[in-house]
């Protein structure tokens, strides 16, 4: 069966080739959109990203080309538009949980970074600059930290958090009794976020929760708070973001993730001009930092998701489903 992978990086050719199968993959380094559809044509399956264009019409060029799946190596789909694939009878499995320590592990890394300010204290000891003003932190131990979405990669986050001593409140539409087994509160969204010191994204991006955390809301937080988001960018509105952060309302941004990432994010831009001023902005703040979307990006995290992707793509061959099919049947 022939695989068309789009977006695809030297890393993910190395993890898909080393997957023992009989599937045939054809490695495209464009992303996913109405134009490059056109790519996927002699192939059955196509393996997509989180940020190829899985939109109606993408699908549509899709179902010309005569792909009949569409494997996501991801866990989030709300690149695609699922009513569409189904209307169109294209079969669509993900990648549930290859490795929610992957992520949990890198939204404490950006906590970190930001309280002890590593990133600036690594570019001042380079050059020979000891004075530690401006590097004050604060201790973890006895902090509240609110966990938004404690599904696999928030109560891996949790977990953490937990043996740093932090106070652990939650929210989720749908409780997780290995949270509360962990000491965490689940409390109502507005109450969760109110009496936070550090507040983790960790929910999926759908129409509820666009713009999850507005003015309004960023508002209504503790004043200096910490926001870590490694899940979606458009959970954040990022200009409300900014001007919290030049209010001083909000102490601390680590994003993982941002809302117009599609045009930046994976690519070597170094000896470009970046026309997006928002994005420029945010980067202009020492108590923000970003790093471009590599929560997932460890060792064991790229082999699950091979392995899952190669498994959903061989239950399809076989006519059978994987269990991680998002299509009805
Ligand atoms: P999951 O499905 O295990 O957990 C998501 C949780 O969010 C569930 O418990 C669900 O009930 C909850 N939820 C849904 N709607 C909510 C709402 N309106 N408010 C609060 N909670 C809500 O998913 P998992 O594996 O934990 O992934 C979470 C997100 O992390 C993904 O949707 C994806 O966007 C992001 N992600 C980011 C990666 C990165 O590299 N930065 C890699 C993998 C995932």
């Amino acid at each position: 069966m022939k695989v068309a992978v789009f977006s695809a990086k030297p890393y993910d050719q190395a993890s898909l080739g080393a997957v023992q199968c009989p599937l045939t993959w054809h490695y495209l380094e464009p992303k996913l959109d109405v134009e490059t559809a056109k790519l996927a044509h002699g192939h059955q399956v196509v393996v997509a990203f989180v940020n190829d264009d899985l939109s109606a019409p993408v699908l549509a060029e899709l179902k010309k080309a005569g792909v009949k799946m569409v494997a996501l190596r991801c866990a989030g789909f709300n690149n695609l538009d699922l009513d569409a694939a189904n209307a169109l009878g294209i079969r669509v499995a993900r990648v549930p949980a290859y490795s929610p320590e992957a992520v949990a592990e890198h939204a404490i890394a950006l906590i970190m970074m930001l309280n002890r300010r590593l990133h600036r204290a690594y570019n001042r000891v380079r050059e020979n600059n000891f004075s530690l003003d401006g590097l004050l932190g604060f201790n973890l131990h006895g902090k509240t930290a609110a966990v938004i979405g404690t599904g696999a990669i928030g109560l891996a986050t949790a977990r953490i958090l937990a043996g740093f001593g932090c106070t652990l409140t939650g929210f989720d539409v749908k409780p997780n009794p290995a949270f509360s087994a962990l000491g965490g509160q689940y409390l109502g969204f507005d109450q969760c976020i109110e009496g936070a010191d550090i507040i983790s994204l960790h929910c999926p991006l759908t129409p509820d929760t666009y713009h999850l955390i507005n003015a309004q809301r960023l508002g209504a937080m503790k004043r200096g708070v910490m926001l870590i988001n490694t899940s979606r960018g458009a959970l954040l509105d990022t200009q409300a973001a900014i001007d919290a952060l030049k209010s001083g309302q909000l102490g601390y941004l680590g994003l993982d993730v941002y809302e117009q990432e599609g045009d930046l994010f994976f690519e070597d831009l170094s000896n470009r001009i970046i026309p997006d001023d928002v994005f420029q902005r945010l980067l202009t703040f020492p108590n923000v930092v970003i790093t471009g979307h590599q929560g997932y990006f460890t060792q064991e995290a790229l082999s699950a998701i091979a392995c899952t992707t190669v498994q959903n793509i061989e239950a399809f061959a076989k006519g059978g489903r994987s269990g991680n099919e998002l299509t009805k049947a």
